[in-house]
C-alpha cells in the first residue's frame, strides 16, 4: 500500500521518537527513499501548482517535524546555508541535484557572517536522500526540473538562518 501523508507522518514519528540521534534520522533517510519510490504519492503531492518552491505538507503536533514538498522547474542555484537550529533531509524524487557541502572557515562573529569554502561536490539522483543535522552547510545546483521531499526538523518558516558567506 502506498504512503499517504498520516503514514509517512507517523512512521517518521515512530523513527524519532526510537532514536532522536543521528540514527534516527538514518531512519527517517531509509522512509524517505521509500516514499520516493511511491509514484502515487510523488504525483499527488509533489504538484508544481501547490509545491513551488516550498509547501508544508505535514506538520508534526507532537515533535514539530515538517514534510515539505519541493518543485523547481527552472534552474535554481542556491547559496551556500544551514538550518539555523534545524536539521534536515533532502529526498529527490525527479532530477539530479549537485550538491555542495561547505567548511566553516571563519566563525561568524557580531554580525559578521560566517565564511565558508567548498569541501564536497557529489550529485543526487531520483532515490537518494541525505541527512543535513544542525549546522551543516550546503548549497543545491538545480538545472532542470526538479521534485523533491524535505524533512525539516522543525518548520523553517519560524527558523533564522545563520549568517553564511563564500569566502
Ligand atoms: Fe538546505
Amino acid at each position: 500500500m502506498g504512503y499517504t501523508l498520516e503514514s509517512l507522518g507517523a512512521e517518521i514519528r515512530a523513527a524519532l521518537k526510537a532514536d532522536s540521534g543521528t540514527g534516527g534520522k538514518d531512519a527517517v533517510c531509509g522512509i524517505v527513499t521509500k516514499v520516493l519510490l511511491d509514484k502515487d504519492f510523488v504525483a499527488k503531492h509533489l504538484t508544481s501548482d501547490q509545491c513551488k518552491p516550498r509547501k508544508v505538507l505535514y506538520e508534526d503536533p507532537e515533535l514539530g517535524f515538517c514534510i515539505c514538498g519541493h518543485v523547481y522547474e527552472k534552474p535554481a542555484h542556491g547559496e551556500p546555508h544551514d538550518h539555523g537550529s534545524s536539521w534536515a533531509i533532502y529526498g529527490l524524487a525527479e532530477g539530479d541535484t549537485e550538491m555542495t557541502d561547505w567548511r566553516i572557515v571563519k566563525k561568524g562573529e557580531g554580525g559578521a557572517p560566517s565564511l565558508v569554502e567548498p569541501e564536497k561536490r557529489y550529485v543526487m539522483k531520483p532515490g537518494d536522500a541525505h541527512f543535513y543535522d544542525v549546522g551543516v552547510v550546503h548549497s543545491p545546483k538545480r538545472d532542470g526540473l526538479t521534485r523533491l521531499v524535505r524533512i525539516e526538523g522543525a518548520n523553517l518558516d519560524r527558523i533564522k538562518r545563520s549568517n553564511i558567506k563564500a569566502a
